[in-house]
């Protein structure tokens, strides 16, 4: 999609890397300055309380508080996915009359929110899942940042909340990382995670769009998200009783309301001895996601080609920014069919009964790639060979973006802290 920000539009064709216009900022200090992206908005300034008040917040104006009292950092060995903060947070508030206020980034604290905010009653409320890596090399590196910012953008549009200036959100974010640096883990095998969140704040219980809105980033330290290790096998639930997303819904957006109803799900799924859902869509039942993550299959197609195939961007899957890399890096290696299209539960048994299958797998900021052993659907268990494979494409794919976030290998997309 293209969306025009005060920068003019940020070309599709950098979805997610380093775009051009963000490199030609990057300063000695690894820094994105604010500078010619702003320029749009400089003109506005002489206008002084007349101009117009839907400006964007800015990188330039962040006001930063330090923590006299920073805390001790866990062990990476202890880390437990998404309970550990760091020392600081970042916040900028928006309402109706003033349009943006500063960003601030402040020692960690709780909120203090009207109880009628419509991000409580309503659901108001999106967020994002990000990583920082520190390589050997002790550089912090984001992982193809701006394609968090487009997402968070057009889940905000989707949400009634209002726009933001994706480069300067993500020099906020950076300063934000940079200011914590000590909390990256020093592993190969734990990252930090960033987490913007943005809620309505409306102080009214009228459904309507939101007057106050509160935009806000957290960070914590993450090690293996799954506690069979990164390359544990999962199986899944494939219930078609639950549906997660549906065309014309929000399944496309990273909006908590689409969450709260999947942990009834999922611990159905866990009692089925499975640790993940398959998550299945329509009278045929087609597969769409596996829990937080998208899925691909590997197999021989009917035709007898080697294919990779995840199902398309129809509106009811996450548009996950690991999915796209995993496409990209297939698509350049041109070594096996890629493809995004449909399929259904049929067309998987099918696969396992005639022995085309090699590997599934999810993919997803917390894991990278999860391979998965087997399939619960409509009471038979359905083992798949993931790992009797190797499995050589989801090992590949894991150690490919590794490389490339941890700066064992350079890439255009990362973008250095
Ligand atoms: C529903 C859903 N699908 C897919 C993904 C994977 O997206 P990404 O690769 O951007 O982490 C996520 C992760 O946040 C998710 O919540």
């Amino acid at each position: 999609m293209h969306r025009r920000g005060p920068a003019g539009p940020i070309n599709p064709r950098h979805r997610g890397m380093a775009a051009p216009r963000v490199r030609a900022r990057i300063g000695a200090a690894g820094r994105v300055l604010p500078g010619q992206f702003c320029a749009a908005l400089d003109w506005l300034l002489p206008l002084g309380p007349w101009r117009p008040i839907s400006t964007f917040f800015k990188a330039s104006d962040l006001r930063v508080e330090l923590t006299s009292e920073p805390k001790p950092k866990p062990e990476v060995g202890q880390l437990q996915f998404g309970k550990h903060f760091t020392d600081h947070m970042l916040t900028v508030e928006w309402d109706r009359e003033r349009g943006w206020g500063q960003p601030h980034i402040k020692p960690f604290q709780h909120l203090r929110l009207h109880p009628a905010s419509s991000a409580l009653h309503y659901a108001v409320e999106l967020f994002e899942g990000m990583k920082a890596f520190r390589g050997q090399d002790q550089r912090i590196r984001l992982f193809r940042p701006l394609m968090n910012m487009e997402r968070m953008s057009r889940s905000a549009a989707r949400a009634s909340l209002p726009p933001f200036d994706q480069l300067q959100l993500l020099e906020c974010i950076r300063r934000l990382v940079a200011i914590d640096q000590a909390w990256v883990p020093h592993s190969d095998s734990a990252s930090l995670y960033i987490r913007p969140t943005y809620i309505g704040t409306e102080p009214s219980l009228g459904v309507s769009r939101p007057g106050h809105a509160l935009l806000f980033v957290i960070l914590s330290p993450v090690g293996a998200y799954f506690a069979s290790g990164p390359m544990g096998a999962v199986g899944l639930l494939a219930e078609p009783r639950y549906v997660r997303a549906w065309l014309g819904g929000v399944g496309d957006c990273k909006m908590g309301g689409n969450y709260a109803p999947t942990i009834l799900v999922q611990d159905e799924a866990v009692r089925a001895g499975c640790q993940q859902v398959l998550w299945l869509y329509g009278d045929d039942h087609q597969i769409t996601e596996v829990g937080t993550m998208n899925i691909f299959l590997f197999w021989t197609d009917l035709q007898g080609e080697l294919e990779l195939v995840t199902p398309p961007l129809n509106g009811i899957i996450l548009p996950g920014v690991t999915r796209q890399s995993l496409l990209d890096l297939a698509r350049k290696w041109g070594e096996f069919k890629v493809s995004e299209r449909s399929i259904t539960m049929a067309d998987l048994l099918r696969g396992l009964r005639e022995k085309r299958v090699r590997e599934v797998f999810g993919s997803g900021t917390a894991c990278v790639v999860s391979p998965v052993s087997h399939v619960l659907y409509q009471g038979k268990n359905y083992p798949i060979p993931t790992m009797e494979n190797g499995p050589d494409l989801t090992k590949r794919f894991l150690k490919e973006l590794t490389d490339i976030q941890y700066g064992r290998v350079p890439s255009d997309w990362v973008l250095p802290v």
